[in-house]
């Protein structure tokens, strides 16, 4: 598959009728609402585990250089926190280009804080986009994310901004907690 997703996502789903719909975002669509929503709260899905195995060409890194950020894996009883937003369904023709790079919309089960359920959709760059890295030690991720730069900043500040963000959640995600010990270490050496 392309690594360019946006007009295979533009045909995915049948927004007519539709006032709003749920986003749920575990990356940077946590801390980087750059798109006008309804409400936000804070919620989570099961079964999927946030790894930072996705290159990123276009926002964190180059095509020549890409760097590292968030995708979704599927893992029994995992459970991922992040961020639901109800927007109105016109606001994905702008979140499919922020999230054109390998990402598509899945539907998937949210549970908010309060024990209720809806249905939202969450952007996944799953194994076989084009511009999927893998995975790799947490050392070897922090590295990685050290060196790597792109339009939209250091790689660095992506990881540290999410997982700022995650703390904020109260949310124990031991990947992302420990590329950020790596991380902060590798910067005293
Ligand atoms: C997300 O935040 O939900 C997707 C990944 C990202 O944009 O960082």
């Amino acid at each position: 598959m392309s690594h360019d997703t946006t007009e295979a996502n533009r045909h995915r789903h049948d927004f007519r009728g539709r006032e709003s719909v749920w986003l749920f975002g575990y990356g940077s669509l946590i801390y980087k609402a750059d798109f006008p929503y309804i409400e936000r709260r804070p919620a989570r899905i099961r079964g999927w585990a946030r790894r930072f195995w996705q290159g990123s060409h276009d926002h964190r890194g180059t095509p020549d250089a890409p760097g590292r950020v968030v995708t979704l894996v599927p893992q029994d009883d995992a459970i991922c926190a992040g961020m639901a937003y109800r927007i109105r369904p016109d606001v994905f023709a702008h979140l499919d280009v922020r999230e054109k790079n390998g990402y598509l919309r899945f539907t998937t089960e949210m549970r908010f804080d309060d024990g209720t359920h809806a249905e939202g959709l969450v952007y996944i760059a799953s194994d076989d986009n084009a511009a999927y890295l893998g995975p790799a030690s947490e050392a070897a991720i922090a590295g990685h994310i050290a060196r790597a730069h792109g339009p939209s900043g250091s790689n660095r500040d992506y990881l540290l901004r999410l997982a700022d963000a995650l703390r904020e959640l109260g949310d124990d995600d031991a990947h992302v907690f420990a590329i950020e010990r790596h991380l902060r270490r590798l910067a005293t050496l």
